[in-house]
């Protein structure tokens, strides 16, 4: 039999999910699921992962997994294709990360480069939880619990995906073939692998309020839309404006088509032309915003019509990830048992074991 291609991808429910998220992963998640080329999906709400740097706020997290389920949901993520679980209630996850941690050690884990940013950006650099500390190799845990192939991830998470494929390496190296080495899939193009916030700075966080989230209303799209930062220097129309970032720009760069010119703004063949017009000067900061304006309303109606579709049956999206997690279970078991058995702590369903030993002590009469 020809291996199965497997998916595993998840996110931590520490708030709403939104258009990077979606941009960034998402939708290149629902297109996958609906090539039909994978064996199986399972996409993971990680509360455990989401615990390492939340212990202090379980409700926070708790709150946050219906949440992250309903963007699911919405985004066309389908339970009859693509298994959506929650990461805390597989306990093989937690076991296989013990095990895992014998095959890192302290310095690689320093060396990651996306811990150290995030340890920067805690504040945990005088003392770093060591569960925090260890998320990677948690991380390596989930992918390869589930023997997957492919792990559809941001820029970001590729050093997760290095991590885990040492590890892999090295458990099968030490232990025998038993782990699957996964490979990363990331973003097409720039502008979609790291969308900056409204406000143009890096990264779309809640804490800083430049956020637009899939289930942001009509509205509230709107509003964000047209209070979003361009570029300081191009105060009058006639002046010649700066692409490089300018927010309104990197958006189109990573949302709009040349079918969304034909719709919408037909004066452009493509969003080329409408950056050099910007460039020359002449073309005004409303006119490029009401354009991006519709190129996202148009992506983002149907999400929110789904959405408002399971809003009305919460207790059938907890039944969805119920039996989710039931089959992500069982993978995991699995797994989880051939990894026992490749480090010898099967004892129990080992019968030459018990076998051998009693012969060691069967002595001639
Ligand atoms: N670290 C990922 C994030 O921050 C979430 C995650 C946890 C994940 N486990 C994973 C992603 C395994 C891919 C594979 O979004």
């Amino acid at each position: 039999m020809a291996k199965e291609k497997i998916i595993l991808t998840g996110d931590r429910p520490t708030g709403r999910l939104h258009i990077g998220h979606y941009i960034g992963s998402l939708k290149r998640r629902v297109e996958l699921q609906n090539s039909g080329e994978f064996d199986k999906i399972y996409i993971m709400i990680a509360d455990a992962q989401a615990l390492t740097d939340n212990f202090d706020n379980p409700e926070k997290v708790r709150q946050n997994i219906i949440e992250v389920a309903l963007d699911y949901l919405s985004v066309g993520l389908d339970p009859a294709k693509s298994n959506l679980f929650i990461q805390s209630q597989i306990s093989e996850l937690t076991e296989l990360t013990f095990f895992y941690s014998n095959l890192v050690t302290v310095s690689r884990l320093q060396r990651n480069p996306t811990v150290k940013s995030e340890i920067q950006l805690r504040n945990f650099e005088a003392s770093i939880p060591v569960g925090f500390f260890n998320y990677p190799i948690s991380q390596a845990a989930d992918i390869t619990a589930f023997k997957a192939t492919t792990v559809p991830v941001g820029e970001d998470q590729l050093p997760m995906i290095e991590q885990t494929k040492e590890i892999v390496h090295k458990f099968n190296s030490i232990y025998g073939e038993t782990l699957v080495l996964p490979e990363a899939l990331i973003p097409k193009n720039e502008a979609q692998g790291r969308l900056p916030g409204t406000d143009g700075k890096a990264k779309m966080s809640k804490s800083l309020g430049n956020c637009i989230y899939l289930s942001d209303d009509e509205k509230t799209v709107k509003e964000k839309i047209m209070s979003m930062y361009t570029d300081p220097l191009h105060i009058q129309v006639s002046d010649p404006g700066h692409i490089e970032g300018n927010t309104v720009f990197t958006y189109l760069d990573a949302f709009s088509t040349d079918a969304h010119f034909q719709a919408y703004l037909p004066d452009y063949a493509n969003l080329q032309e409408l950056k050099d017009h910007y460039k020359r000067g002449g073309l005004g900061d409303v006119k490029i915003k009401k354009f991006l304006n519709n190129v996202l309303q148009e992506e983002l109606a149907p999400i929110r019509a789904r959405r408002a579709e399971y809003e009305k049956d919460i207790q059938g999206v907890y039944d969805i990830l119920k039996a989710g997690t039931e089959k992500a279970h069982e993978a995991a078991a699995q797994t989880m048992s051939e990894v026992k058995a490749a480090m010898k702590i099967n004892y129990f369903d080992d019968v030459e074991l018990i076998k051998a030993q009693a012969a060691k002590y069967t002595r001639a009469e």
